[in-house]
Formats: C-alpha cells, sequence, structure tokens
C-alpha cells in the first residue's frame, strides 16, 4: 500500500473569538511535518449546516459528506462546553453515517481545566455509535488561553508535539487496518 493515508481534521468550535482555529492550525502543522498522512482541514465554521435536518441534503452538507466519505482517518479537534461537544460539532457529525464507519478517529481537545477531556468522553460514545474506532492516545491542553495566546502556540512544545506523534501512530495503524479490511469485504451494519 503505497498511497497516503487520507487524513481529515474537523476544527469543532465556531465561536467568535474562538481559540479553535489556532489550536486546529498548530495540529495541521504538525501533522504535515510528521508527514505520514495527506491532511485536509475541515473548519465546521466555514459549512453552510442548515439548523435542521432536512429529508434531502443540500450541496453544502453534500460536499461536507464526501470529503468525509474521501478519508481514512479522522481527527477532531474540540472545545469543551459544558462538559460535553459543542452543539455545532455534534450536529456536523450527525449529518453523515456510513462515512465514519469502520474507519479511526483520534482527539485533539482543549478547555479549561479538564482540556476538553469531558467532551473526548462523550464523542467517544458517539464515534461507537457511528461504527468508527477512536484512538487511545488524546493530545490536550487545559487553559488553553495560556497556550495560544496572542498567536503563540503550546508552552511545552516538545511535550505537545510528542503527544501529537503518539496519536498520529496509533491513528496511522488504524487507518492501515481497517483500509486493508474495508477493500478485502465492504463494512456492512445489521
Ligand atoms: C458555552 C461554553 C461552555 C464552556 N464550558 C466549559 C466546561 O464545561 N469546561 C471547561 O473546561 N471549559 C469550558 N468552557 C471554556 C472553553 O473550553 C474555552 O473557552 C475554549 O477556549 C472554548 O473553545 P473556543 O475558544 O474554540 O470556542 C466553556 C466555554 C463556553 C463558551
Amino acid at each position: 500500500m503505497t498511497e497516503r493515508l487520507k487524513l481529515a481534521a474537523l476544527i469543532g468550535s465556531t465561536r467568535e473569538r474562538r481559540y479553535g482555529d489556532k489550536v486546529g492550525n498548530w495540529f495541521a502543522q504538525e501533522a504535515q511535518r510528521l508527514g505520514d498522512f495527506e491532511l485536509s482541514l475541515i473548519d465546521v465554521a466555514d459549512i453552510d449546516l442548515p439548523s435542521r435536518h432536512l429529508a434531502e441534503p443540500t450541496p453544502a452538507m453534500k460536499a461536507f459528506t464526501s470529503k468525509l466519505a474521501k478519508a481514512d482517518a479522522f481527527v477532531v479537534v474540540t472545545p469543551e462546553y459544558n462538559h460535553s461537544m459543542p452543539g455545532h460539532l455534534k450536529h456536523a457529525i450527525d449529518q453523515a453515517t456510513e462515512e465514519w464507519h469502520a474507519k479511526p478517529v483520534g482527539f485533539v481537545s482543549y478547555g479549561g481545566v479538564s482540556g476538553g477531556l469531558r467532551a473526548v468522553e462523550h464523542l467517544r460514545q458517539v464515534f461507537a455509535e457511528l461504527h468508527a474506532v477512536t484512538v487511545r492516545d488524546a493530545v490536550s491542553f487545559h487553559g488553553v488561553w495560556e497556550h495560544f495566546a496572542d498567536g503563540a502556540g503550546p508552552l511545552d512544545p516538545k511535550r505537545s508535539s510528542g503527544a501529537v506523534k503518539t496519536m498520529l501512530h496509533q491513528l496511522k495503524w488504524w487507518a492501515l487496518a481497517l483500509k486493508e479490511a474495508r477493500s478485502r469485504a465492504p463494512y456492512t451494519v445489521g
């Protein structure tokens, strides 16, 4: 298998003056530097999703789900809002079904004291329902504003880069294994 694995990273925060784009762009740079994946960055704030679940998908929904369909692996960059994921992120995840199936998901989380890890724990339940496999190790920033204020990066860059490497190593293993398995037999549900 010589083709590079495709990784779609989702920036899950849409808040004005958010940190999500800073954390997401930092992660994208780290992932590109490591070079194991062909990366596409999907910003949930840029997706023109309807607020209701429509019977027929709009062009924006189709464009979003076709990006997910092409990916071999995902990373979700999520803050913690009230001990969970942002509503916009959940709404975006809910637009797709089989596009998530039998693929691995890693996390970069951030927030206040818990570093977004409570949002990650909820996301693990969501992705289990979507037949996706979440990798154990995550990248996490508590007190995110202390790391990414004024365009700065992580306070301990070596440690944070190491966490990305560990998470992407696990993601790559699962992406290879599941891509091979999907090519041998379609993943069916039920
Ligand atoms: C609506 C809302 C709820 C929040 N709830 C939590 C929380 O439960 N735990 C926490 O550690 N931080 C919480 N925070 C702090 C955020 O994690 C922090 O502000 C982070 O920067 C938000 O991500 P964003 O800047 O990309 O929007 C909350 C922030 C908002 C806006």
